[in-house]
């Protein structure tokens, strides 16, 4: 049977999602245990191609795949032919004479996951560019379900540097098809002309829809897609989109804050605010490793494919 992959949200229909965040529910449990391992994935081995910086997502992948007894093998462009001007093709065909089941990719080009198709292992897409992060959609996700206790009828503002922003595509995707009400809240020159026609609202007052959303999703500033170049300065943009205490205060009761991390302290939000126990930010690290865990096993050994 040819391999599935997961490169998009799009790869997954409703019911797959509904599907996955239960088996990730009951794989939550399994790292609580002393002996945090179940042989689900023996036998299989999945390769973990890091070609930008991560540390959660490449973390809880690999812990996700230990704990499903898969073999790992991790590695980033340096140290690999890859420096030497192999192609990432050819890296693939590499990979699949040495029988991989899996190839867990982030890369800095958008897309570069659909030209490793037609190998024989599943592609899954850790982060390309500022295309999709679908994992971190479905852990997002995971996280609202697990904390508002539902998915339907949601209020969520998603704020900040949306433009380079492959966790707010995936997000936003996710969330539209639960119905999600959106507010984007972000400079003009930071929205993405791809937002037309998906029914967002929009706004660059953030004080106005903290006291209305269920959720705000904070964003990092992506400074090595040059986002600063975006808006006229530092404090400028500090002062309308920074999530400080003064908007906390504003929040709705039983709202939450999420950042899908790394967090910048005193850029997106302020450090009283990471602290808060309104913050959901250690969850979703957390669940991280339950979602990764429920991904690997459908799509390597379960209803999902192979
Ligand atoms: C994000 C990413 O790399 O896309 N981080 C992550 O995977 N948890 C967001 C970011 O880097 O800002």
């Amino acid at each position: 049977m040819k391999p599935r992959h997961l490169i998009s949200i799009d790869d997954l229909k409703k019911n797959e999602i509904e599907v996955l965040l239960e088996n990730a529910a009951s794989y939550k449990e399994i790292s609580t245990r002393e002996v945090k391992k179940v042989p689900a994935l023996r036998g299989k081995t999945v390769a973990l191609c890091f070609i930008e910086p991560s540390t959660r997502t490449r973390a809880s992948f690999e812990i996700a795949a230990k704990r499903l007894s898969a073999d790992t093998l991790s590695f980033q462009s340096k140290g690999t032919s890859l420096e030497k001007g192999e192609s990432i093709k050819d890296m693939a065909k590499t990979l699949q004479a040495m029988k991989i089941d899996a190839l867990v990719l982030r890369h800095s080009s958008c897309g570069v996951h659909y030209q490793l198709t037609d190998y024989d292992f599943s592609v899954i897409n850790a982060g390309d560019g500022m295309h999709e992060h679908p994992t971190q959609a479905l852990l997002d996700l995971f996280t609202i379900k697990d904390k508002i206790g539902r998915l339907e009828n949601l209020k969520v503002a998603i704020v900040g540097d949306i433009l380079h922003s492959r966790v707010a595509r995936s997000l936003i995707k996710v969330l539209k098809l639960f119905e999600a009400e959106i507010t984007l809240v972000a400079p003009p020159t930071l929205l993405p002309p791809f937002l037309t026609g998906l029914d967002l609202k929009i706004t660059n007052f953030l004080e106005e829809v903290v006291s209305e959303v269920d959720i705000v999703y904070l964003l990092r500033i992506q400074k090595e897609r040059a986002a600063l170049s975006y808006f006229p300065s530092e404090r400028e943009y500090i002062r309308f989109y920074s999530f400080q205490l003064s908007h906390l205060k504003k929040l709705k009761k039983g709202s939450f804050l999420m950042h899908p991390g790394p967090i910048n302290r005193g850029w997106e939000l302020s450090s009283e605010v990471a602290d808060s126990d309104v913050s959901l930010i250690e969850e979703q690290v957390e669940n991280g490793v339950a979602v990764r865990m429920a991904v690997l096993s459908y799509f390597l050994a379960g209803e999902g494919g192979n």
